[in-house]
């Protein structure tokens, strides 16, 4: 077997179509991983829809997956052929998840503990790097408040007991973000979502849910009761849109720092130097050369912190049809109908 079958878009803003692919050759640090799980993620439709991004065309998206290691480069030590990993991909052909095989370098993979599914495991690595690299990135060249982390020295005292809000808690990054905030010992956890949601957010750490519906003064008061007025210095906003950026400011204690995931869109007026409010855009991808380091440091534990439910992965909902059911899904993240979910879908169910 020399080809695969991958989901490409053909060139800028065109429809997806399946198409083949060849099987890539490892370099020396890297792995060809046959993919059993792949997750979509919101970037996946927008880069399709707006075109931007990526300039090579036809393109392969998807930056999610799971599967079982089928070759490995000669250099490669920690992980073996037949081993089931987790690992994040990149807007490069051979390295993107929406295929049959790709690529990865080896040290950011993961292997997947027992208890944890190739669908579950593929849930993971975007979302949960784009809340621990901007937090707990030491590289100066990355976009990172650079703060200490939960598995650094005096990681888990020196935000113990201090208020953190997250805007968007069901969110998969949101998710994430609420058990990031627990890990370092954040209390309390206030977050924003629909109240259904409520009794998962709390299993995950979240100490106080808020409806994201009500008008951001009530939200800010929620806030200020909840602390007792203690003030919030770290807020963490999972969906970045122009009113929950406002609100996640508006909610931050001067001096404290604001981690977004979209460009920013604070409003001008809100801004005083006074305040010395920082705000950190995310980039979550442990691919590029800043982001490396701390990339490996979160793979070296990802397997144990699955295995002992320090990190518990999105619900996931399987679409039919392998990589053909990717497309009606991206369209319904597109359209908001995703809730507190991670769309999956299995690329060796491809016909
Ligand atoms: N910068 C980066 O590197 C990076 C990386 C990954 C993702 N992102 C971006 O991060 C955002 C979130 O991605 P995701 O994959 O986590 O999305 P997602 O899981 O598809 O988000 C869906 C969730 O958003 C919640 N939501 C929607 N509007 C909300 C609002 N106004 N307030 C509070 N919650 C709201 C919904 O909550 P309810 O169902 O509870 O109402 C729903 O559960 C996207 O814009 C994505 O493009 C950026």
């Amino acid at each position: 077997m020399s080809t695969q079958k991958a989901l490409y878009v053909p060139e800028k803003q065109a429809p997806f179509k399946i198409g083949d692919a060849p099987l890539y050759e490892p370099g020396p640090k890297e792995v060809l991983v046959k993919l059993f799980a792949t997750a979509l993620n919101p970037v996946d439709w927008k880069i399709q829809t707006y075109g931007y991004f990526i300039t090579n065309y036809p393109t392969i998206l998807g930056t999610d997956a799971a599967g079982v290691v089928e070759k490995v480069g000669s250099e490669v030590t920690n992980v073996a052929k037949g081993d089931k990993v987790v690992f994040q991909g990149w807007f490069e052909n051979k390295y993107a998840t929406f295929q049959q095989y790709t690529l990865v370098p080896a040290e950011i993979t993961a292997k997947i503990p027992e208890n944890i599914s190739f669908d579950q495991a593929a849930s993971v690595p975007l979302t949960l790097a784009t809340v621990l690299i901007p937090n707990f990135n030491h590289n100066p060249e990355g976009n990172t408040a650079n703060f200490t982390a939960p598995w650094e020295e005096g990681g888990k005292e020196k935000y113990a007991g201090k208020p953190a809000f997250i805007v968007g808690g069901s969110s998969s990054v949101g998710q994430y973000a609420i058990q990031v905030a627990k890990l370092s010992g954040y209390s309390p956890i206030i977050t924003t979502a629909s109240l259904r949601n409520e009794a998962l957010l709390k299993s995950f750490g979240a100490t106080a849910v808020i409806d994201r519906s009500l008008p951001a003064p009530e939200i800010l008061a929620e806030i200020q009761k909840i602390t007792g007025g203690k003030p919030v210095e770290y807020a963490y906003d999972a969906i970045s849109l122009a009113d929950t950026q406002a609100l996640a400011y508006d909610a931050l204690a001067p001096g404290g720092t604001l981690i977004i995931v979209l460009d920013e869109s604070v409003p001008a007026e809100k801004k005083k130097a006074s305040d010395d409010k920082r705000v950190v855009h995310a980039f979550g991808s442990v691919h590029p050369p800043e982001n490396r380091a701390v990339g490996v440091e979160i793979y070296k534990r990802l397997s144990e912190w699955l295995r002992t439910g320090v990190i518990v992965p999105n619900h996931v909902e399987v679409l039919p049809n392998g990589l053909a059911g990717i497309p009606d899904g991206l369209q319904r993240m597109k359209e908001d109908k995703v809730s507190a979910t991670k769309l999956i879908a299995r690329p060796q169910e491809t016909a």
